[in-house]
């Protein structure tokens, strides 16, 4: 009898590092993807703030807000069985105190189904993680480029702060994060910080030696509506096939072929 597969935890993805089974996660942001992206075998989802730019249009993360993050975590949660599914913290809901972050990131366990949340880390933020740790949210801590600080690093460019990188990657683990997601920085330096740390880290434009790597999954579909960044990769190109159906659509219902009789009641 076949039986379900085991959901994934935060403690799976350590033992999956230990075994060097490459760890997958794609983004997502709504009950279908979630399911299709579960279904499809990925072990981890991110709800991450990037659906400021893919899903509402915007040029950056920042206007992300801690109830759309909530909203769309919750459609996530109820959407998965298997894979482990983690929240990105959006721009100032845990930059205010650990009271405040602890606050959101508890709302993120209490109402959506999901497991863990992330936090763009810069430097001695390892005693937030702690605390939250400490209260019982797993953390995914994320360093290298962090989109929340676009103004003050001037851009999106590749981080190479061999030094601080190390340290950072060191002191969130101390702090008791599960993994360390590493956003463009230089693949030899990204296998460095795999090497030197025991949690597994993600890679996104940090190189094939990561423990595992994530796609934002607009990206990963060819759904991407401006440029698409160098270091993702089009599996499929869904806004061609999304683009041709519906023009189709349009083409059948002004030439009177659809509905036809089949689509119709008697
Ligand atoms: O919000 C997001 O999509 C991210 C990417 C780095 C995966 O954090």
């Amino acid at each position: 009898m076949a039986t379900a597969e085991a959901p994934i935890t935060v403690k799976r993805f350590m033992e999956m590092k230990s075994a060097g089974h490459k760890i997958t996660m794609v983004t997502a942001y709504d009950y279908p993807m979630a399911r299709l992206a579960d279904e499809a075998g990925v072990d981890g989802i991110l709800v991450g703030d990037s659906l400021a730019m893919v899903v509402q249009g915007h040029d950056t993360t920042l206007p992300a807000t801690m109830q759309q993050m909530l909203y769309h975590a919750e459609m996530v949660g109820r959407a998965v069985r298997r894979a482990l599914v983690v929240v990105d913290m959006p721009f100032m809901s845990y930059q205010l105190g650990v009271r405040e972050a602890l606050k959101n990131a508890g709302r993120v366990l209490k109402q959506t189904r999901c497991q863990a949340v992330k936090l763009e880390c810069g430097p001695n933020q390892a005693e937030l993680v702690a605390a939250l740790v400490q209260a019982g949210i797993p953390v995914m801590a994320h360093l290298g480029l962090r989109p929340q600080s676009v103004h003050q690093m001037g851009g999106y460019s590749v981080q190479r702060d061999r030094q601080q990188l190390l340290e950072d990657s060191r002191a969130v683990q101390q702090a008791g994060a599960f993994a360390i997601l590493l956003e463009c920085i230089p693949a030899e330096l990204a296998a460095e910080i795999t090497a030197s740390v025991q949690v597994p880290t993600i890679g996104i434009g940090a190189g094939p030696h990561c423990d595992g790597q994530i796609q934002v999954l607009h990206d990963l579909l060819g759904l991407t509506l401006g440029r698409r960044p160098r270091h993702a990769k089009a599996y499929t190109d869904l806004k061609t096939t999304i683009q041709q159906a519906l023009a189709q659509y349009c083409q059948e219902v002004r030439e009177g072929v659809f509905p036809a009789l089949e689509h119709s009641f008697r």
